[in-house]
């Protein structure tokens, strides 16, 4: 079997789910880059998944004191510190979040996802001679220009600018399935920056 490269760069991570009593015979339900998703439990009707983080940036996402919040952004319901060490080289979190579902290929939350994407590409494509900082330059463009955005995922935007400042992290909204949605239809940024 061809064993996937190292890199951090568009391979799913390889690594086997870490040995955890909170972890130990659930279900894989999803795997990233950086991130392996298994099935949680369900607690007073809301579902939830444990989402074992290997990236530092993701990891600040979902719990620093200053992470956005709100209503496109994830329900956060308990960090339970570390599992082991991945093979990025950091250690594995686990945090304890709210269950989201694929975006389907239509509807509200769909096409507000897809508008995101391709005017964040877009906007990529304008400012890609800025290099590093393009992907930051590109969601504050967004944030700046007019496009229709509803008054929350403008703020949203706005706060996912202002956490990637913070937090050197670069915004990741190209990929479809960082964007996610609740059963009751919100869009929801699941995964939306990566390490610098
Ligand atoms: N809260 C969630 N509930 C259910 N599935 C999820 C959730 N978050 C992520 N997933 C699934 O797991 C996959 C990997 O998660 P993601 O956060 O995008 O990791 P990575 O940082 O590795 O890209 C996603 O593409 C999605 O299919
Ligand atoms: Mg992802």
């Amino acid at each position: 079997m061809v064993q996937p490269m190292e890199t951090n760069c568009g391979t799913i991570i390889a690594d086997p789910v870490p040995d955890h009593p909170l972890l130990n015979g659930r279900q894989e339900i999803g795997r990233g880059e950086n991130t392996i998703v298994l099935d949680g439990d369900v607690v007073d009707g809301q579902e939830r998944v444990f989402k074992v983080l290997s990236s530092p940036t993701d990891y600040a996402y979902y719990t620093a004191p200053d992470r956005p919040t709100g209503h496109h952004f994830p329900v956060v319901y308990a960090d339970h510190g570390t599992a082991g060490r991945s093979s990025r080289g950091f250690p594995f979190h686990i945090v304890e979040v709210e269950k989201l579902y694929p975006l389907p290929g239509g509807g509200d939350a769909a096409d507000v996802a897809t508008k995101i994407s391709t005017s964040y590409f877009d906007a990529c494509l304008m400012w890609r001679n800025l290099a590093q900082d393009m992907g930051r330059i590109a969601l504050h463009h967004l944030v700046v220009t007019p496009m229709g955005w509803t008054d929350t995922v403008k703020d949203s935007l706005k706060a996912l600018e202002d956490f990637s400042s913070e937090y050197g992290a670069l915004p990741d909204l190209i990929k479809a399935d960082n964007l996610m949605m609740r059963k009751d239809g919100t869009l929801v940024f699941s995964d939306p920056v990566f390490m610098e």
